[in-house]
């Protein structure tokens, strides 16, 4: 799969993604995030937002969903679907990712890693290269 061009996957993303939104633990912000991970295999990982009471520890959603495909030794990303609102409430507002799960993306994927939204009735579909350019990762490194 060279891009993601199958609007039945997408569907099937931000599905998954809705039923990991489900299970967020979000009792500080009220507001509950669920994403889904394509693999290059083809394989599917969700992960939903856990929030602390030391609320620095919190773990977004994207981050969840990647670290669990990573621990079962995933490394080839295409997609992620987020989506992101009220507990308890419909999706209304696009949910883009922050800046740390953004760097999370940059070290697993290329910048055509494509990151799926809905505000509920439209779709966005944005390259992680314009999320987050000039990133610094381990090509900076490679050079010391
Ligand atoms: N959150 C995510 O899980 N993903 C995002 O893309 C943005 C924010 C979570 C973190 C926190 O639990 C709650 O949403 C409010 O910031």
């Amino acid at each position: 799969m060279e891009r993601l061009e199958q609007t039945a996957l997408w569907n099937e993303l931000f599905q998954k993604a809705e039923e990991a939104r489900k299970e967020a633990y979000c009792p500080y912000s009220g507001f509950s995030v669920g994403a889904a991970l394509l693999c290059a295999d083809g394989a599917m990982y969700t992960g939903c937002n856990i929030e602390n009471a030391a609320y620095g520890v919190s773990n977004c959603a994207e981050r969840t969903a990647f670290f669990r495909a990573v621990s079962e030794g995933r490394r080839e990303f295409l997609a992620i679907a987020i989506v992101g609102g009220k507990r308890g409430g419909p999706v209304r507002e696009f949910c883009a990712p922050c800046g740390v799960c953004r760097q999370v993306m940059a070290e697993f994927c290329g910048l055509d890693f494509e990151v799926l939204l809905t505000d509920g009735k439209s779709l966005q579909r944005l390259s992680l290269g314009e999320l987050l350019p000039h990133s610094f990762g381990k090509d900076n490194l490679s050079k010391v």
